[in-house]
């Protein structure tokens, strides 16, 4: 039931704080500073070999993916490759021996993110499932995995299974990490960020007013560049894919440097771009591509961390987010972005639990 909220998306939002700490329960060993799952189905000297991972999946769980690569090659050094799993069945690529593949999927039941798991499975790999619904197709078919506990979506776009799939694969980093060089105290320091989460997520939360107040202002685009680098580039995805399917309106995400590349002639009044600039390495680069777009005129929207000084002068208007470990940045930046979409389809009078053309689940390929 909708327990008091107008709509399941906004509950999933909202529900964001239980999600992940309901992901994190009973995985994060502090005792050896580590994470540990039960279903991985592979013995330590078989994870200790792994010498490469492929992520697949479609859509948003594609996304977490993305955010997959970047922590694990960060914290683990394995080297990552993120393959859509339409392409990936189809296509024909040499893939090493002692290659581990994770399939990423809230529902289990996507079409082509099966195939491409039992192709690889097929030739010999080991096949692993990252998903929210017990039982389902691709649950049964994979090795083995992981669930995410992030309870039933029913909102048609995803919101918290995809926060729990980034938690998750925060944690599978944490945990490769350990078995190889991470030492003692970064996996203490790991699990430390990990627990902000919720909390974080939390206070994000409480920016729901303004955006709806932000959403007002540019609800008549018909155009949106979402922007951000590193760890937000694909929160910059994951925005553009909310706003378009609920709301109708077109969205793109850009690696925030790579835009004066192409997209930037679509920057003029009537094209605003909202960036994702949270405290952080890449600060002063992205502060510095939004420059770029407010010399042309471009609207800019700022999703940044709370006690920014500098993001006033530039930005028209901005969205704080508490100031969090890098680790958990795509968890908290994308709350902003999930509110800002819903709050845009509702005013555009769209069905936002049920977009048009769309399904929760796609068993066709
Ligand atoms: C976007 C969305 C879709 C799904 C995609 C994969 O909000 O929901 O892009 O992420 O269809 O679905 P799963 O994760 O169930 O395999």
């Amino acid at each position: 039931s909708l327990q008091g909220y107008d709509h399941y998306m906004l509950k999933e939002i909202y529900e964001q704080p239980e999600s992940l700490r309901n992901a994190m329960r009973g995985r994060l060993d502090e005792e050896n500073a580590t994470a540990v799952f039960g279903g991985l189905n592979l013995t330590p000297q078989q994870l200790r070999s792994v010498e490469r991972i492929i992520l697949t999946g479609c859509g948003t769980s594609w996304h977490s993916a993305l955010v997959g690569e970047y922590l694990i090659e960060e914290l683990a050094r394995i080297p990552v490759s993120v393959e859509y799993a339409s392409e990936l069945r189809y296509r024909n690529p040499p893939i090493e021996n002692n290659t581990l593949v994770f399939g990423l999927t809230q529902s289990g039941e996507t079409a082509d993110t099966l195939a491409a798991l039992r192709e690889t499975k097929r030739k010999g790999h080991r096949t692993l499932a990252i998903c929210n619904v017990v039982g389902s197709s691709i649950a049964q078919a994979a090795d083995g995995g992981v669930y995410l506990h992030a309870g039933p979506e029913i909102g048609v776009a995803s919101t918290k299974a995809y926060t729990s799939q980034c938690s998750v694969l925060a944690m599978l980093a944490l945990y490769f990490g350990r078995i190889r060089h991470l030492s003692y105290e970064a996996g203490t320091n790991i699990i430390a960020d990990l627990m902000k989460a919720p909390g974080a997520v939390q206070e994000a939360l409480a920016c729901n007013e303004h955006v709806k107040t932000v959403a007002e202002k540019y609800q008549n685009a018909t155009n949106i560049l979402y922007l951000g680098r590193q760890l937000n580039f694909p929160t910059a995805l994951e925005g553009a894919l909310k706003l378009k399917e609920i709301s109708y309106v077109h969205a793109e995400g850009y690696p925030a440097a790579e835009m004066k590349h192409g997209p930037i002639a679509l920057v003029d009044e009537t094209t605003p771009s909202v960036f994702i600039v949270p405290q952080g390495t890449t600060y002063d680069k992205v502060m510095a591509n939004m420059e770029e777009v407010k010399a042309r005129g471009g609207p800019i929207i700022a999703v940044a961390s709370k006690d920014d000084p500098h993001i006033d002068a530039v930005a028209d208007d901005v969205i704080h987010i508490p100031d969090v470990p890098s680790i958990i940045q795509p968890i908290v930046s994308v709350v902003p972005l999930q509110l800002l979409s819903y709050h845009i389809a509702l005013l555009r009078g769209c069905d936002v639990d049920k977009p048009r053309n769309l399904a929760k689940s796609v068993t066709v390929e």
